[in-house]
């Protein structure tokens, strides 16, 4: 049996997108328009959770679950530049109610990787004005739902948004080009510490209690051939770059380089009070003079290793690597992201409790983890790959809409319960 500290909250974690349905006032509902997404698929209703919402708290709550972890649409909220909707700022207020109500502690994040259209018509990440746009958006957050919110995330996964949009171009606005990805680093450092502030603001003048960090993606790296110069020198490169970066950054307020030489930004230093790490796979990276774009580094499958629906590895150790590396900060640590596409819902089960184990050895050596969100309660729309990677512990029926909970639902439904897990 492995007991977890009391009041460890377990809970699943969803983004606007992925899940709500019909959200076509943003930058995601364009791009899939214009056929960028595998089979042309579309997001279209989604899981309808817009409408949904209460009827998967339920079964959230069934599972014994404590806590969830979703994503406010900025483009619902505020369709137009400076316009906010009201109604839509009552949903949100509803569904914060209704998670109340299944006794969960929410945590909210305020940005999961979508644009609404006039944000990205006026160049996104780009426009230095992103900055005032966001934070005013955030601001109108924290007043309106900062007495039902406990746990912000400023923002999802910054580096892979980057990644995503600027190098690979595989997500809005697909522009590939490294002198644009520099620029947008420092403004995502920078907007995530203004968001950080303008929470505590609110929150402070209201008397709220309210804790403020964000969601970064952690892969761990390694290089290919560990005796290679080079392929130390790639791997490091990359671990610096996308997974340390960020983290450094809010931690010392120096904005590293390549991003600038060494600035410091009063501002963004400590603008955290918890880290959320989202934790999938490991990456083995050797040195390519082929990859100019990926800062001569490239990622290379590691053959014979188990692999998810899309040939991620599946290396629970990671977790713990991840997991002490972040205890470095001296920050409480949740795991806001983690879990596997598969069609095989025994290997779902399979990684839950390994994961796990991962997870309960960081804390037996001292790391400071106070909750787990698995990714994710449902099959949703997948980004890029659409509807086909299966991440849920309960499928959906795309026609009904009836949600079909798994083996592995009920299993991480008894860990959350009794608070352990029996191996
Ligand atoms: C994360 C992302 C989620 C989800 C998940 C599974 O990087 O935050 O939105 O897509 O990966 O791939």
């Amino acid at each position: 049996m492995l007991k977890f500290p009391d009041g460890f909250l377990w809970g699943t974690a969803t983004s606007a997108h992925q899940v709500e349905g019909n959200n076509t006032l943003n930058d995601w509902w364009d791009w899939e328009a214009a056929g960028h997404v595998k089979n042309r698929e579309i997001s279209g209703l989604a899981c309808d959770h817009f409408n949904r919402f209460e009827e998967d708290f339920t079964l959230s709550q069934k599972l014994n679950l404590n806590a969830h972890r979703f994503s406010i649409e900025w483009s619902r909220v505020e369709p137009s530049e400076g316009e906010f909707s009201d109604s839509a700022l009552y949903h949100y207020r509803q569904v914060l109610e209704s998670l109340h109500r299944h006794k969960h502690v929410p945590m909210v994040t305020l940005l999961h990787f979508t644009l609404p259209r006039w944000v990205a018509e006026k160049g996104a990440w780009e426009n230095e004005k992103i900055l005032f746009w966001f934070e005013r958006y955030v601001r109108k957050c924290a007043q309106v739902f900062g007495d039902l919110v406990p746990l912000w995330n400023t923002m999802n996964e910054p580096m892979v948004y980057m990644f995503e949009a600027l190098m690979t171009g595989h997500w809005p606005p697909g522009k590939i080009s490294l002198a644009r990805q520099i620029p947008v680093m420092r403004r995502l450092i920078q907007a995530h510490a203004q968001a950080y502030h303008a929470i505590h603001d609110e929150s402070q003048r209201n008397h709220w209690k309210s804790q403020v960090g964000l969601a970064v993606y952690y892969r761990l790296i390694q290089p290919w051939n560990p005796h290679s110069i080079l392929d130390r020198w790639a791997a490091s490169l990359r671990d610096s770059v996308f997974n340390q970066l960020f983290l450094n950054a809010i931690h010392t307020g120096i904005i590293g380089f390549p991003v600038t030489f060494n600035q410091f930004d009063p501002n963004v230093k400590g603008s955290w009070d918890f880290i959320g790490l989202n934790y999938y796979s490991r990456g083995k990276v050797r040195f390519s003079l082929g990859c100019p774009q990926f800062l001569f580094t490239e990622e290379i499958a590691l053959p014979g290793t188990e692999k998810n629906f899309l040939g991620w590895e599946v290396y629970p150790e990671g977790l713990y690597d991840a997991l002490v590396d972040l205890a470095r900060f001296q920050k409480p640590i949740f795991v806001t992201e983690n879990g596997i596409c598969t069609d095989e819902d025994i290997q779902r089960q399979d990684f839950i409790k390994r994961h796990l184990r991962e997870l309960y050895r960081a804390i037996q050596d001292g790391v400071d983890v106070r909750g787990y969100f698995h990714w994710s309660l449902i099959d949703n729309f997948e980004w890029a790959h659409g509807y086909a990677p299966h991440f849920g512990l309960a499928a959906v029926d795309p026609v009904s809409q009836r949600r079909f909970p798994r083996e592995s639902a009920r299993l991480y439904g008894e860990i959350a319960r009794n608070n352990s897990l029996e191996l």
